[in-house]
């Protein structure tokens, strides 16, 4: 261990707190001098260059995303983001066609416009918003909801089974409280999706559920499994997309002349959505396991090491994006982020919270003229796992 302290002094200076408020000035010092480094604070190897982090997600045969050690299985149990190859597809693929462009569009564009619209009518009239709380943290679980055709009433529910099912994916003491009610929350989950499946059985339904449930080729998915991949599906869906509407906001009202662009170019909305991802990832890490000794890049991994593909900082590798910490619309590779990740655990959600994000910023940006930061208030991005502001306050002008 104290080997790797003296190999790695940039990877031992790193503190969690450190992180929290600005990681990037470290991601840039271990890019250039510690590509592959030891991080102690965490127990774990941190990957940083954009390259580097693409050889590890495609390499399932070195690292692998699940282990009975890990949080994500420990509290969802086996499903799509804890296996590799066949069964990892088997289950991937019992959802992929509900998730594809298409789909989204059609399944879920009317209603991500009706919720988005009901939750501005909430507070259109109160002339200030704290964004987070009125509309950025409650549009994913709507739209959750209504993807797996459940009843809006059920959103305080899923609130609570989310920040549960959150804490137990930081509980890296394995506090015992914590696993327990996030253990108790998942029973609960499982309880509502399996009453869903058994009304769907008997009086059909065109929902994402009733979509897989309705899948008749072979190796179709019984309902525990099904069950165990919504529960990842839910709990992939919310704070990622909270994050991305609170960032693209952020990032729009601290370049005015780009918003200006936007608000004229309503094309260009989609690119502010890419480069956002890149510039601000709400995700900043894909961690992996490793499965065998090996050598990687010079360095001696061993079997069970946790190796962390900072997906954040490959999104700021000055080799891949020049000019890295600028926010740019005409940015040509934009696109090429890592923010969703790579290979086969690519994000499955990842058009619904494009589309998502697309709705919520056109339709902030039409219905509130004017929108800006409330006034000596300049919100703050922070976090070292999902990063996003955790206030913000916004104002505008009323029209009478
Ligand atoms: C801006 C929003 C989002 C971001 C930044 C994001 C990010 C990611 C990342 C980085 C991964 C890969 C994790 C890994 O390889 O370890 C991932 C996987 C996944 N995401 Fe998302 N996600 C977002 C939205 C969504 C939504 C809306 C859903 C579903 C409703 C979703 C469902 C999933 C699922 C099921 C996986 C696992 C895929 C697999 O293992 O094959 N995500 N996401």
């Amino acid at each position: 261990m104290n080997d790797k302290i003296e190999k790695f002094p940039i990877g031992a200076s790193i503190l969690e707190v450190q992180q929290s408020i600005d990681p990037n000035p470290a991601y840039s010092r271990l890019q250039a001098e510690e590509p592959i480094s030891w991080v102690p604070a965490f127990g774990m190897w941190y990957v940083t260059r954009y390259d580097d982090v693409i050889a590890v997600l495609r390499n399932t045969e070195h690292f692998v995303a699940g282990t009975p050690h890990s949080l994500l299985q420990d509290t969802f149990g086996i499903h799509m983001l804890t296996t590799e190859g066949a069964k990892q597809k088997r289950y991937k693929d019992a959802f992929r066609g509900a998730f594809s462009p298409m789909a989204v569009r059609s399944a879920m564009e009317t209603t991500v416009h009706k919720l988005v619209n009901s939750l501005i009518d909430g507070f259109i009239n109160h002339g200030e918003v704290e964004l987070r709380t009125a509309f950025a943290s409650r549009l994913p679980v709507q739209a959750i909801l209504a993807l797996f055709g459940l009843p809006l009433s059920e959103e305080p529910k899923l609130r609570l089974w989310y920040d549960d099912f959150e804490a137990a994916l930081a509980n890296f003491k394995w506090d015992s409280a914590v696993r327990g009610r996030a253990a108790t929350a998942v029973v609960q989950f499982h309880d509502l999706i399996q009453h869903h499946i058994d009304i769907i059985r008997t009086e059909g339904g065109s929902d994402l559920l009733a979509t897989t449930l309705a899948d008749s080729r072979p190796g179709r998915l019984n309902d525990d499994e099904i069950k165990r991949n919504c529960g990842i599906i839910f709990f992939g869906g919310i704070s990622t997309v909270e994050a991305l509407i609170l960032n693209t906001v952020f990032a729009l009202l601290t370049h005015p002349e780009q918003l200006a662009r936007v608000r004229s170019d309503k094309a260009l909305l989609a690119k502010a959505i890419e480069e956002t991802m890149r510039w601000v990832s709400p995700v900043q890490s894909a961690t992996r396991h490793a499965t065998k000794d090996c050598i990687f890049n010079g360095n001696a991994l061993k079997a069970g090491d946790t190796v962390n593909c900072m997906l954040g900082a490959a999104n700021r590798d000055p080799a891949k994006f020049p000019n890295p910490d600028m926010f740019d619309l005409d940015r040509s590779n934009a696109k090429q982020h890592l923010g969703f990740a790579i290979g086969d655990h690519f994000c499955l959600g990842s058009h619904l919270a494009k589309l998502e994000a697309a709705v919520a910023i056109e339709t902030l940006l039409a219905r509130l003229p004017g929108l800006r930061f409330a006034q000596d208030h300049k919100p703050k991005i922070v976090g070292f796992e999902f990063r996003q502001p955790k206030l913000m306050n916004l104002v505008w002008e009323s029209v009478s």
